[in-house]
């Protein structure tokens, strides 16, 4: 007998990114910011008290809440904290989808997706993008498909493609379901789906820490909707998500907006100086709006051998066997250091 629900048992699990323990590997497979944490962030950690540690934490966060809402315009009720941005979307797939509800999403996209769909025993409804070339686009009757929930991620991961806010709009206005914008990378785009909250209430976006404030390990994320939608996620979150060393750091993060985003202008013009010159190598690669790039190899290369070779020379890259992506490797930008003896190892290994 099975001590699992069926649908658990059929199911894989999420496979995330290699973490390797050595911290010479130059690690660009998990689009973590390559700069550290506002130094604010770092002495909120040092400031926690024992007090604070033997209390509970605030059970919603109270005080990032209110940082965020400073920094984005909104109101707090209109912010849920939360313990990395895959606890949002954990959330919001148990909230507004049961067994049997069809949640759908874009792909390739997010692989995490298909795993919490799979959790909920929901039917899974994986849209294709529309590739014209190096152009991600949404494919025709998106917004008339019939679902619970659809996932975007924007930009997207792995493209690093933009869809158009005016798009998104449209589609809102279309589609009968919740539609999640998750803009886990939005710090290194040049808009956001943020003014869409004020006109449709089946929008939520999802944000995270771990990118654009360099505190993945510290797992904070948080999501933005109207009042009434969040109020409703809040009763199936955890009772204390985020705990006080977190509430702290993150706070004192994303307060810090001069510091980060000196690291997204650096990582931004890093992405550009990569970009071209693994074009003139012969690489494929639509613009990215993100803190990463999704290269096609040169013809008669062979993407997972490069990989593996890379992988031989200490250097992590990310390379996805799945539909659509066995001919490219996804690489996070690092320091113009770390981005250097990559191309030093690509240009090696090419010749
Ligand atoms: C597209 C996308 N969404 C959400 C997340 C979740 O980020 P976190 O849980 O680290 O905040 C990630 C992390 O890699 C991601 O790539």
């Amino acid at each position: 007998m099975s001590l699992v629900r069926s649908n658990i048992g059929a199911m894989h699990g999420y496979t995330p990114g290699e973490q390797p323990g050595d911290v010479s590997v130059i690690k660009l497979n998990t689009n973590e910011n390559p700069y550290p944490p506002s130094p604010a962030a770092i002495e909120a950690i040092r400031q926690v008290t024992p007090e604070q540690l033997r209390r509970y934490p605030q059970p919603d966060a109270r005080a990032f809440r209110l940082a965020a809402a400073k920094v984005h315009g909104v109101s707090p009720d209109m912010i849920i904290a939360t313990n990395g941005g895959d606890e949002l979307l954990s959330i919001v797939v148990r909230a507004c989808a049961g067994e049997n509800d069809t949640i759908a999403w874009l792909e390739p996209g997010y692989s995490l997706y298909p795993v919490l769909a799979a959790m909920q025993a929901a039917r899974p409804m994986p849209v294709q993008y529309e590739l014209q070339g190096n152009d991600w686009k949404l494919p025709n009757g998106l917004a008339g498909i019939s679902a619970k929930l659809l996932l975007i991620v924007n930009p997207n991961a792995p493209s690093g493609t933009l869809v158009p806010v005016e798009q998104l709009s449209e589609l809102a206005a279309g589609f009968g379901g919740l539609l999640l914008v998750d803009e886990a990378y939005v710090d290194f785009a040049p808009q956001s789906a943020l003014p869409l909250l004020q006109r449709h209430s089946n929008v939520i976006l999802l944000r995270s820490m771990s990118k654009g404030y360099g505190l993945a390990g510290l797992r904070f994320g948080y999501g933005i909707a109207q009042p009434g939608l969040i109020a409703e996620l809040n009763k199936v979150r955890d009772s204390y998500p985020c705990d006080a060393v977190a509430i702290g750091a993150a706070t004192a993060a994303l307060q810090d907006q001069p510091y980060a985003q000196r690291t997204w202008q650096r990582v931004i013009a890093e992405r550009e100086a990569l970009t071209q010159k693994l074009r003139a190598k012969g690489f494929s690669i639509p613009s990215s709006h993100s803190n990463f790039i999704l290269a096609t190899v040169p013809a008669g290369r062979d993407a997972a051998a490069l990989y593996q070779q890379l992988k031989d020379r200490n250097i992590l890259v990310r390379y996805f066997a799945l539909p659509g992506l066995r001919d490219k490797l996804r690489i996070t930008i690092g320091t113009p250091e770390q981005n250097s003896a990559l191309l030093a190892a690509i240009t090696s290994l090419l010749s």
